[in-house]
């Protein structure tokens, strides 16, 4: 696509499952990626296996630590397209044995991280730029229609849909638009995580809760890739379902 050659777009969660995906698509847009992950090994792995590597830059960021976050501005572009925010970590965790620290881990990781992202990348574009910039979240259906034990995950997924509504307000001056992607089931290393810890063994059991059985990453960056063109300039401030209809049967 036109549109994408040597535009600057940020990806967090680059080392696994839809943010590599993310990344992979962009390479072959022609797009400037600005890679975000916490493992330097795996990030120039993965930067190194694709078509146009000398494009791209790394950035070694434990979303963890953000209060660290500022501290790297200087390694954003100034003049930043779009933001993929697709690291998160998952939760399955009754309240009774939830601790303030694991509270604090998911909404660091999930939420706290994207807002400190969002504020360099705000405060380094000038109003007199006259360009759309497209910030994406990704959240999850979880988010209005969690399971038992997904308090955490999905109160860290409805903050980032919450927030692209305000922040679209806040920043429509400096023509910054703000989305979520909110997916159901995705076949990638966290759903397989997740099957492991609710007790779910039989993939074909578990397809059965979406009307096309799980998404694949592709399902998912072919949506984030619209997003972040401007052929979806109209649209700002929503939060975009791929729920696969939701559930043919349910599980128990
Ligand atoms: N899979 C699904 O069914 C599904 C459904 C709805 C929403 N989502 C959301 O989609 C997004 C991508 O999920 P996925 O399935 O692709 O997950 P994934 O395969 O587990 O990948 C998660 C990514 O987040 C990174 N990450 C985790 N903690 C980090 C930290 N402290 N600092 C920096 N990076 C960190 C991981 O890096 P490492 O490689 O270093 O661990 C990895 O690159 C997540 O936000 C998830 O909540 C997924």
């Amino acid at each position: 696509m036109k549109d994408f050659i040597g535009k600057n777009i940020i990806v967090t969660g680059c080392t696994s499952g839809i943010g590599l995906e993310m990344v992979k698509v962009l390479d072959s847009e022609g797009v400037n990626v600005f890679a975000i992950a916490r493992n330097e090994d795996k990030l120039t792995k993965v930067l190194g296996q694709l078509r146009f590597p000398e494009r791209h830059s790394a950035i070694i960021m434990d979303l963890n630590e953000v209060e660290s976050i500022s501290g790297s501005a200087s390694l954003f572009p100034e003049k930043v397209h779009g933001f993929v925010h697709a690291a998160g970590v998952e939760s399955v965790i009754p309240l009774r044995n939830m601790s303030y620290h694991m509270m604090d881990q998911i909404m660091k990781v999930n939420f706290y991280s994207f807002l400190e992202i969002v504020k360099i990348i705000a405060k380094q574009k000038k109003v007199t730029y006259d360009f759309l910039t497209s910030i994406l979240a990704i959240s999850s259906i979880a988010s209005g229609s969690g399971s038992k034990g997904q308090t955490l995950y999905s109160s860290s997924k409805a903050s980032l849909e919450a927030a692209s509504v305000t922040l679209s307000k806040e920043f429509s001056r400096k023509l910054i638009r703000f989305n979520t992607v909110k997916p159901g089931l995705v076949l990638t290393e966290m759903t397989t995580r997740w099957m492991r810890t609710a007790g779910h063994s039989d993939v074909s059991e578990v397809s059965q809760l979406q009307l096309s059985g799980l998404a694949t990453v592709s399902d998912v960056t072919n949506v984030l890739k619209f997003m972040l063109s401007d052929d979806s300039k109209h649209i700002v401030g929503t939060s975009i379902s791929l729920d696969g209809g939701g559930p043919k049967t349910t599980l128990d």
